[in-house]
């Protein structure tokens, strides 16, 4: 592809929640032609009809640039990329789909594909960089973008930080250029690996400090949870392949302190919920929307077994989500542990 950083591209976005939304306004906004795919119909209308999606961004019109379409070939058919912002649980059907139409894409250039879920391949426990290179081979050039970054504040253009990863030098910064713009700080790395670790498994870092906050516990005892989740979350890093550096950025450190302290995660709510002491369908019910931590709490877990990585906070989480933990029998079990020899210096 070409490098130019102004160049405008045609680009489909796979999936209009609100992260997809979100995407799709901002790089519309950025001069780029935009079109939207959903499985929701609803949503497709929503945003052709009135240029809005109601569900998440009720006050917010969408840009002129940015069209809502009935079926994916529509969506995909001569674009230069496509971006997929789909729930983790269905991201290898929506990969799948999306590589079954990568021949509709614009045969001029190779197609670029990039992903704005996180978390592990449910089935599998791959990284999303796994079942990405599995589905599509060498066919596209991929990349993941990640960080610091609640929906709600990227549609009303508030300054964020990202990393963008991915393992093709030659085109990264172009692809960064593609979604930079005077209030998003799009960093680059071939660290692929850390970027999609840190995504992930601070979803579940989140709910911990939603479980300890609805437990009455204070700011001291958030600090605890996040830094010592931190040094968890980067053992499994480690033991993937990711990079120390990479979790200490924008998509590890960053989106950890993110949504382990704001009310918009939808983890941290479950963990509010948990923790004083309500019932996981009634918080689930009462959240409305797909919490992914809760998926990525059982995923992370058995990952983390089989790799035999210490990770006492994340299995703590998921006995409370998948064994009737109670979370204060949880928050002593933690503290007894204390710090134990594989961890006792960070
Ligand atoms: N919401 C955020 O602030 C935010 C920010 C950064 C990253 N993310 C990540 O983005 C991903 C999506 O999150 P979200 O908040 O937008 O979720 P969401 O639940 O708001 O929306 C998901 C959308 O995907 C659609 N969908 C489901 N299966 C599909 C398929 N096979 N093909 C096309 N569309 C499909 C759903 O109908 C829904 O509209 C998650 O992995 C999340 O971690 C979210």
């Amino acid at each position: 592809m070409s490098s130019s950083s102004l160049q405008s591209h045609r680009i489909a976005v796979i999936g209009a929640g609100s992260w997809g939304t979100a995407l799709g306004a901002w790089l519309a906004n950025n001069g780029h032609t935009v079109r939207i795919w959903d499985v929701d119909q609803k949503v497709i209308e929503d945003i052709n009809h009135h240029h809005q999606n109601s569900q998440f961004f009720p006050d917010i019109e969408l840009p002129n640039g940015l069209q809502g379409c009935n079926t994916l070939e529509s969506a995909i058919e001569s674009c230069s990329a496509v971006v997929v912002a789909v729930p983790s649980r269905v991201f290898d059907l929506a990969m799948n789909s999306v590589s079954d139409h990568l021949h509709l894409m614009d045969s001029g250039t190779k197609p670029i594909i990039i992903w704005g879920t996180k978390g592990f391949d449910s089935e599998t426990g791959d990284l999303l960089s796994e079942v990405t290179t599995r589905i599509l081979k060498d066919r596209a050039t991929t990349a993941t973008i990640a960080g610091p970054s609640f929906a709600y504040e990227v549609i009303r253009g508030m300054p964020t930080g990202f990393h963008l990863a991915s393992t093709n030098a030659e085109d990264i910064e172009s692809i960064a250029n593609m979604f930079r713009n005077t209030t998003s700080l799009v960093y680059t790395t071939d660290d692929i690996v850390g970027v999609q670790v840190g995504g992930a498994t601070k979803n579940v870092i989140a709910i911990a400090a939603g479980i300890a906050d609805g437990l009455g516990f204070g700011i001291n005892t958030r600090a605890l949870l996040i830094t010592r989740g931190f040094a968890e979350m980067n053992r499994l890093n480690i033991a993937l392949g990711g990079k120390t550096e990479t979790l200490m950025g924008l998509s590890g450190m960053g989106d950890l302190f993110l949504t382990c302290s704001g009310d918009l995660s939808r983890n941290r709510r479950l963990g509010l919920g948990l923790g004083s002491g309500k019932q996981l369908d009634s918080i689930l019910e009462e959240i409305g929307q797909e919490v992914e931590g809760l998926q990525s709490a059982r995923e992370i877990y058995h990952v983390g077994k089989k790799l035999e990585v210490f990770m006492p906070m994340t299995e703590r989480v998921y006995r409370i989500l998948y064994e009737q933990l109670p979370p204060m029998q949880a928050a002593m079990e933690l503290l007894a542990i204390g710090p134990s020899i594989p961890d006792r210096n960070q």
